[in-house]
C-alpha cells in the first residue's frame, strides 16, 4: 500500500492528524519549544498522563492521548543532544523516528506528524537531522506497509521547510 511523505510549514499543535510527535525530554514533564506548545494546547490532563509514564529514555517513545489537541494521540520521543556527531547521535535520532512509527503502527494510526526532533534546543544540525528523519521513515514504512499511510514533517521555519523539500526531492514522495 502506498504512503505519502511530505513537508509543510505549520504549528504542529494545529494539525488534525491521528498523532503528533513531541520532541520531549527524558522526564516527559514538559519544557520549552514544541514540547511547551503541545502541553499548552493539550491542557493539564496531558501532564497528568505523562507523570504516570515515569519518563522515557533517549531514542525511545511513549504515547498518550491528545486531550484538547486536534490530534487524537501524542507520541512523546526523546531526541539526543548534539555533541559533535560522534556520540551515537544519528543512531539515537533514527531510533526516535523508528520507535514513534512502531507505536503508531501498534495503535493503528494512519496519519502522523513529526516536528524536527533535536534541531532546536538540542542543537542537532538541520540538514543532518533531516536526512536521518527521511531515511528512517522510508525504511520503517517499507517494513510495516499498510497501516501508516501519511507522514508529515512539520517544519516551524521556512528555512527548515526548504531543507526538507530538498531531501524529499521537491516536497512530495509517493512510494
Ligand atoms: N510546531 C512545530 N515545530 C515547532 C514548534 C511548533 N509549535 N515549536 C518549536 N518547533 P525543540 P529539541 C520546532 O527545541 O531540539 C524542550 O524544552 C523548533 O523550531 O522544541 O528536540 C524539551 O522539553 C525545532 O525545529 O526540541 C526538551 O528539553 C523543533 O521544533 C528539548 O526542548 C525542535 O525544537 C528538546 O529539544
Amino acid at each position: 500500500m502506498p504512503y505519502t511523505l511530505r513537508a509543510i510549514k505549520a504549528d504542529i499543535t494545529t494539525l488534525a492528524v491521528d498523532a503528533i510527535v513531541n520532541a520531549a525530554n527524558s522526564s516527559l514533564l514538559g519544557g520549552g519549544g514544541v514540547d511547551g506548545a503541545i502541553h499548552r494546547v493539550a491542557g493539564p490532563e496531558l501532564l497528568m498522563e505523562c507523570r504516570s509514564l515515569k519518563g522515557c529514555k533517549t531514542g525511545d517513545a511513549k504515547s498518550t492521548k491528545g486531550y484538547q489537541l486536534p490530534a487524537q494521540f501524542v507520541i512523546h520521543t526523546v531526541g539526543p543532544v548534539w555533541r559533535g556527531g560522534n556520540n551515537g547521535e544519528s543512531e539515537l535520532l533514527a531510533s526516535c523516528y523508528r520507535r514513534s512509527l512502531e507505536i503508531a503502527v501498534a495503535n493503528n494510526i494512519h496519519s502522523i506528524a513529526f516536528p524536527s526532533i533535536s534541531t532546536g534546543v538540542y542543537g542537532y544540525p538541520i540538514d543532518l537531522a533531516t536526512r536521518v528523519a527521511v531515511d528512517t521513515a522510508r525504511l520503517v514504512l517499507k517494513e510495516f506497509s499498510g497501516i501508516v499511510d501519511e507522514v508529515i514533517f512539520c517544519c516551524f521555519s521556512a528555512g527548515d521547510l526548504l531543507v526538507y523539500e530538498g531531501i524529499l526531492d521537491g516536497g512530495i514522495g509517493e512510494f
